[in-house]
C-alpha cells in the first residue's frame, strides 16, 4: 500500500482525490497540506483524510509516507519536488513542473535519478491515446498537415457579468502568462505525442479580456521533425463558443484524415473508423490514468511516461511561442 501525502486542496485537487479513492487496493491518502485551512479541512472531511497540515515540511515531519501528489500552485512546484525528493519520496507533481523553463531545467539536473513525474494528463485522454495508436499504426499515411483548437467563451462574461473561467480558476486573474503556460501546455505535449518532437516556427499571442493580467489567445505555428506542420489555435474569449473547454483535432495524412470534433473521433481513408466518448468521464478518466500509470510505475520500477525531462521539450514549445511572440510585452 503506498501512503500518499496530497499537497494543495485547491480545485484541481478534487479530480486527483476521485483517482486516488479509485486506487484503494493499492494506495491511500494518509494526509492533506495546505496553507488554506479551510481548504484542506473541506477535502479532507469529503474524501475522509486523517490528518491535515498547514504545510508540506509540517506533513513529511510528522508522516511516514512513500509518495506525495503536488497540486499547489505553480510557483510552488520546484520547492515542494525538492523536498519530496530530499525526503526520498516518489514525486508527482502538476504541470507547469516549473513558472518557466530555466527554473524547471535546472530542477530537473538538480533531481536527476529521482522517481519525480509530470502531472500532464491530456495525453492521457482516451480519444488521444486512440488517435495516437491510429497513426503509429501508419492508418493514415505520412502525416502532411495537423490543427488542433481550443476556443471558449470562458472568459467572456455572461448575462450576469460572471466569467465562468474566473469562477472555476480565480487565479487565471493574476497570471502574466496564462493561456500558453496553464492550459496549452496540454495541447503542445499531446501534439508531441501525437507527432514526434516539434519546434515552434512562428507564434502569435494576444489579450482581449481586460479582468486579466495574461493572455487570452494564442495561435503557434510548429513544424515535426518528419516535416509535417501543425498549427495550434487557443482563445479562451472567442463568441460562440462553449463556455468549457474543448478540443478539435485535424490530421491529414497521405492516405487518410483523422479529426476529433465533439465527442467523436473519426478515421476517413480506406478503412474509416469512428469512436464516441463520454466527455464529461474523460478528464477525471486521464487524472485517474496519471495516478494508476504513478503507481504502477512505482511499484514495478518501470519508466515514468512523463518524466521530467520528457517534459522539458513541452516547456521548450511553451517558452518558444512567448519569446517568438515577445509576450508578456514589456510593462
Ligand atoms: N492537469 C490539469 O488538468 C490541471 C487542471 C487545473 C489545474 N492544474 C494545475 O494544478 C495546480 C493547482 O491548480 P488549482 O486550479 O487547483 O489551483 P487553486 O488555486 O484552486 O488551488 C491551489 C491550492 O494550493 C494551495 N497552496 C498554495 N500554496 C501552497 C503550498 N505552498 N503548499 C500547499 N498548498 C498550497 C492554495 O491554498 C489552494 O488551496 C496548478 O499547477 C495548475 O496548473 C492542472
Amino acid at each position: 500500500m503506498l501512503r500518499v501525502g496530497m499537497i494543495g486542496a485547491g480545485m484541481v485537487s478534487q479530480h486527483h482525490l476521485l483517482g486516488w479513492q479509485k486506487l484503494h487496493d493499492a494506495a491511500t491518502i494518509v494526509a492533506i497540506a495546505d496553507p488554506g485551512a479551510e481548504n484542506a479541512a473541506r477535502r479532507a472531511g469529503a474524501f475522509g483524510i486523517p490528518r491535515t497540515y498547514a504545510s508540506a515540511a509540517a506533513m513529511l515531519g510528522s508522516e511516514q509516507l512513500d509518495a506525495i501528489d503536488i497540486a499547489a500552485p505553480r510557483e510552488h512546484h520546484a520547492e515542494l519536488v525538492r523536498l519530496g525528493v530530499a525526503n526520498g519520496l516518489a514525486v508527482l507533481c502538476q504541470k507547469p513542473l516549473a513558472p518557466t523553463l530555466a527554473e524547471a531545467a535546472a530542477l530537473v539536473a538538480e533531481t536527476r535519478g529521482a522517481r519525480l513525474m509530470v502531472h500532464e494528463n491530456w495525453r492521457f485522454r482516451r480519444y488521444y491515446r486512440d488517435a495516437a495508436r491510429w497513426l503509429a499504426a501508419g492508418s493514415i499515411g505520412a502525416v502532411q498537415q495537423c490543427q488542433m483548437t481550443l476556443l471558449t467563451s470562458g472568459l467572456l462574461p455572461d448575462a450576469d457579468g460572471v466569467r465562468a473561467a474566473l469562477v472555476r480558476q480565480p487565479f487565471f486573474r493574476h497570471e502574466r502568462r496564462l493561456l500558453v503556460n496553464e492550459v496549452l501546455i496540454h495541447h503542445l505535449d499531446t501534439l508531441r505525442v501525437l507527432l514526434g518532437e516539434l519546434r515552434v516556427t512562428t507564434a502569435r499571442i494576444g489579450q482581449t479580456c481586460t479582468d486579466i493580467a495574461g493572455e487570452d489567445n494564442a495561435l503557434i505555428g510548429l513544424r515535426a521533425e518528419s516535416g509535417a506542420a501543425a498549427v495550434l489555435l487557443g482563445n479562451l474569449a472567442a463568441h460562440g463558443s462553449p463556455a468549457t473547454q474543448a478540443d478539435d483535432l485535424l490530421v491529414i495524412g497521405t492516405t487518410g484524415t483523422i479529426r476529433l470534433r465533439g465527442n467523436r473521433l473519426e478515421r476517413f481513408g480506406a478503412a474509416p473508423e469512428a469512436i464516441e466518448y463520454d466527455m464529461a468521464e474523460c478528464y477525471q478518466d486521464s487524472c485517474d490514468a496519471v495516478l494508476a500509470h504513478l503507481v504502477d510505475c512505482v511499484r514495478t520500477g518501470s519508466a515514468f511516461e512523463t518524466t521530467p525531462e520528457d517534459n522539458l521539450h513541452t516547456l521548450r514549445l511553451v517558452e518558444d511561442a512567448y519569446r517568438l511572440s515577445g509576450w508578456p510585452p514589456a510593462p
